[in-house]
């Protein structure tokens, strides 16, 4: 049975993640008609992964009895200002997941949750990756410059193709 501390941050991470498969839908909308067609293919997927996210969340709620919040949303932004502010949008959203994870680590620790503390570690793992590969993401970008989109374009969707983005099975 989970502590009531836990199951509010556990369902305050669900909102998080469905904030955050909301986001990266819109950023591949934008992309998608922005002609970005490889960056598109990449946000499309991460939106899919925090969709995945949201419901690992939703049913360790449910499976541990206690009952997970379906949120309402809120709206993500739907312009951006170019390539380059995408992704370090993408960033500092990822960093602050980060920190949310940990702040369900730390809860965990003072509620003596030791089964959610070890069940959550899979996620702490993943944001250190998903901030390395954005990271990654920015640096090409730096080295490509703003005249070879065209060439980040295709560079990312060959990162898809190899399936360097992460999942998390469940
Ligand atoms: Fe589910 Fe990108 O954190």
């Amino acid at each position: 049975m989970l502590k009531d501390k836990i199951e509010k941050i556990l369902n305050r991470q669900v909102e998080r993640e469905g904030y955050s498969s909301l986001l990266y839908l819109s950023m591949a909308s934008w992309a998608e008609t922005s002609g970005y067609p490889g960056i598109a293919d990449w946000l499309y997927a991460q939106s899919n992964e925090e969709l995945d996210h949201m419901l690992q969340f939703i049913h360790y709620i449910n499976d541990r009895g206690g009952k997970a919040v379906i949120p309402g949303l809120e709206t993500p932004p739907n312009e951006f200002e170019g390539i380059r502010p995408l992704f370090e949008a993408v960033l500092k959203h990822e960093q602050f997941i980060s920190a949310s994870i940990n702040e369900i680590v730390t809860a965990c620790i003072e509620e003596q949750d030791h089964t959610t503390n070890n069940w959550i570690q899979k996620f702490v793992s993943e944001q250190i990756e998903e901030e390395s590969n954005v990271q990654e993401i920015l640096d090409k970008l730096s080295l490509v410059g703003s005249q070879n989109l065209y060439m980040f374009d295709r560079d990312i969707m060959d990162m898809r193709n190899k399936g360097e983005s992460t999942g998390i099975a469940e």
